[in-house]
């Protein structure tokens, strides 16, 4: 059964240094033009009851808080949903966070990336660290109680000590859910070209690790609970569409390039909008892969995404109990409540646990 829908707006104001999201530069017009496609999209879908609505991008906040209105408009959306924003700093004042609450989105997850205004210029972000946080307590006087902050580390430079500044400013500001990423050095974006000219440097491995370390310790001691790889909340506040991914639940993706998964089906839409564009106009979803999953690739789904959620884990069964076992023995995966989750010392190489389930 599918309740959650992910929609997918690809525009930026600017794209920044280390990002390759599929979005793009526009104006309004083009904006507008997409929102009636999205919508002629979403009509070809039967009619869900959604328990979560997540608009991501690029920067979705771009948008009209009227144009947010109408495709959530079209959305049969349960009592007591989670619908949720995201938004750049740089796109947004107190008059339109307070349109998008009135529209009806309940949850924000804003980029804040770092606090310190030298490295938030390295990174080619538009907004200062005041700005940034202006916009967060904007956004709890419009009236949002659940909002969600994004955090970068091993930034070109980053010290252990700078990451901690940010961590105590973070949960200075209490925002009921942290998300925090090591910098991914994306081919192709302009943070990569100046590491392969020299001009940038990556953190050694051993630092990357300590500064993990440091922000799960830190975040753990001011109340936040660790639920996923990447993720912390207060209690009861964790991410409630996106741990439906990894829980290998249901969910439809609309918009450029969205990915979605619905009964045994996995697909990604066009990434071009030429391509979008058209099969909508034929009335057609507007897939570029589509592929039925079988009960292996299910199942692989269901351990790589599953052992991401740290309190929860997978329950391990078949072929897969042996390979548990074995990652129990060397000391990655424990057993909590009859399923495994990760171990501390199997978070530190989480990539490489979750290959052992791919074959
Ligand atoms: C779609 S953006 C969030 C909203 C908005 N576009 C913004 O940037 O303010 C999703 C998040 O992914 C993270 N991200 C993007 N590119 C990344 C990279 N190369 N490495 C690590 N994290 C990245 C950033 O933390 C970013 O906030
Ligand atoms: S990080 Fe966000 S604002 Fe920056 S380019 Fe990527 S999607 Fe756009």
């Amino acid at each position: 059964m599918c309740d959650a829908i992910y929609i997918h707006v690809p525009f930026c104001i600017n794209k920044c240094e280390y990002c390759d999201f599929l979005s793009f530069k526009s104006t309004p017009s083009k904006r507008k033009e997409y929102v009636e496609y999205l919508k002629k999209e979403i009509k070809l879908y039967p009619e869900f009851d959604y328990d979560t609505v997540y608009f991501g991008g690029g920067t979705p906040s771009l948008l009209d808080p009227l144009e947010i209105k109408e495709i959530l408009e079209l959305l049969h959306i349960k009592e007591n949903a989670e619908v949720t924003l995201e938004v750049n700093p740089k796109s947004v004042d107190f008059k339109k966070l307070r349109a998008f609450r009135d529209a009806g989105i309940n949850r924000l997850s804003i980029g804040v990336q770092s606090f310190d205004p030298y490295y938030l210029k390295l990174i080619g972000r538009l907004h200062t660290d005041i700005e940034a946080e202006e916009i967060y307590r904007d956004a709890r006087k419009a009236g949002f109680d659940n909002i969600s902050l994004d955090l970068m580390f091993s930034l070109p430079g980053q010290s252990i000590e700078d990451v901690k500044k940010d961590l105590i400013k973070i949960t200075g500001l209490r925002p009921e859910h942290i998300s925090i990423y090591s910098l991914i050095w994306e081919e192709g974006t302009p943070l990569y070209e100046k590491l392969l000219k020299g001009e940038l440097k990556e953190t050694d491995n051993e630092i990357e690790a300590k500064m993990y370390e440091l922000i799960i310790e830190f975040l753990k001691s001011e109340g936040y609970i660790h639920y996923e790889v990447s993720n912390f909340s207060l209690p009861g506040n964790e991410a409630r569409h996106n741990t439906k991914y990894w829980e290998n639940k249901e969910y439809l993706g609309a918009g450029l390039g969205a990915s979605g998964y619905i009964g045994n089906q996995r697909y990604k839409n066009a990434v071009n909008f030429k391509d979008y564009y058209g099969k909508i106009d034929n009335n057609k979803k507007p897939y570029e892969e589509v592929g039925v999953l079988n009960e292996k690739e299910k199942e692989e789904y269901r351990y790589i995404l599953g052992l991401r959620l740290l309190e929860k884990g997978v329950e391990a069964d078949g072929e897969y109990n042996n390979k548990c076992l074995k990652l129990e023995k060397k000391g990655y995966l424990t057993k909590k409540s009859g399923r495994y989750i990760l171990t501390p010392k199997g978070l530190m190489i989480a990539n490489d646990v979750f290959e052992e389930f791919i074959s």
